[in-house]
């Protein structure tokens, strides 16, 4: 990190839908069992949002709760950042929409397109504005709703992912102790076409046609997005260690994107972090993509699993391919 000014994470939210859609259900829907996803997924049950759980407003949920944490107006804020694939719309950014129902009428307000990473690669754009000087009160949202573009029809698919939005503040660190530490992100487009979208946009537009050959929902290679998670999220984790200075062992709680249970455990085992040091929740909230850290940091902080002081490790890997890291000193 270069200058004198640390930025911090302060203030945390989440909001998740009502209604869950339980492996059982799935029985019903595709030809599945609660057994095989358990036993490949650890999924149990994911949140499903109805029709006015949009972003905007699942979103105004989480950012509010943020700035009541963070002790933050919302006049004050200065820039929103919100990760995501699956926006309420194309044009504008969700990030504008999400202004526009928070008052936020100060903020400039851009969306990042990193998938799975989408939450980790806010945070460090936020990180590198506020140590700029550029900014000085970032909101930050890791905001899905993939079953809007997911096919309910694969089974392969359908039974991983679930929506949610999660957010927290980026700032000038007030003590200059706590803060972020290390930050790392990276890319691999060439092996984009392992997790994507067939169709919606300008090379395919929606047509009949697309809909007809279900190119408008997420395509997945699952074994080859599996391997490349585990090897990107272990490497990331070296990169923020090594760019915090510190060792494993000095690290608290890992907090990996929420994508499946073995991935986390053994991304978890890669690092060599003992298992009361990984953060689970993808039975209860399947993959939220950008949502999943900080949905998961929002329960850790409020129940208390993170303390002043604590060094926690973030770390996610998705679509693009796209991977990154962070330490933080709580
Ligand atoms: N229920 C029952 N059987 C299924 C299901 C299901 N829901 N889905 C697939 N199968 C079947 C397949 O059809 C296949 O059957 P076959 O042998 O007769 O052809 C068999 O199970 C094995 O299929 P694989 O895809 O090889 O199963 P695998 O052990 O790889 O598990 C899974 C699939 C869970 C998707 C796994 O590959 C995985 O977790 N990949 C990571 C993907 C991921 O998490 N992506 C999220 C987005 S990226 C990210 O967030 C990191």
């Amino acid at each position: 990190m270069t200058g004198a000014v640390r930025a911090e994470l302060v203030g945390t939210g989440r909001y998740t839908p009502e209604k869950i859609l339980t492996n059982a259900d799935f029985e019903k829907m595709v030809d599945t069992s609660d057994d095989w996803i358990v036993e490949r997924t650890g999924i149990r049950e994911r949140h499903i949002a109805e029709s006015h759980e949009t972003i905007a407003y699942m979103g105004k949920i989480a950012s509010l709760q943020v700035l009541e944490a963070a002790g933050v107006d919302v006049l004050d804020l200065d820039t929103i950042i919100l990760g995501t694939a699956s926006p309420d719309r194309l044009l504008p950014s969700n990030a504008c929409d999400l202004q526009a129902v928070l008052g936020a009428k100060n903020a400039a307000a851009f969306d990042i397109g990193a998938a799975c990473s989408g939450f980790l690669y806010a945070a460090n754009v936020a990180q590198s504005l506020v140590v700029s000087g550029a900014a000085r009160n970032i909101l930050i949202l890791g905001a899905e709703r993939l079953s809007t573009i997911v096919d309910y029809e694969d089974r392969k698919t359908c039974i991983l992912f679930g929506d949610g939005v999660g957010a927290s503040l980026v700032r000038p660190s007030q003590n200059g102790t706590r803060g972020i530490l290390s930050t790392y992100m990276k890319s691999d487009g060439t092996l984009g076409d392992l997790l994507y979208r067939p169709g919606g946009g300008g090379n395919h537009p929606p047509d009949a046609q697309l809909l007809e050959d279900r190119g408008y929902y997420i395509n997945m290679a699952g074994r080859e997005v599996f391997k490349s998670a585990v090897l990107c999220m272990a490497d990331a984790c070296d990169k923020a260690l090594t760019g915090a200075g510190l060792a494993i062992d000095d690290i608290d709680l890992l907090i990996p994107h929420q994508a499946n249970i073995r991935i986390l455990e053994a991304t978890r085992k890669h690092v060599g972090l003992p298992p009361e040091k990984l953060y689970v929740n993808v039975d209860r909230y399947g993959n939220t993509s950008a949502a999943s850290i900080p949905i998961a940091l929002d329960e850790c902080v409020r129940e208390g699993r993170i303390k002043p002081g604590d060094h926690v490790l973030l770390v996610a890997f998705g679509g693009g391919f796209t991977w990154a890291s962070m330490v933080v000193r709580w």
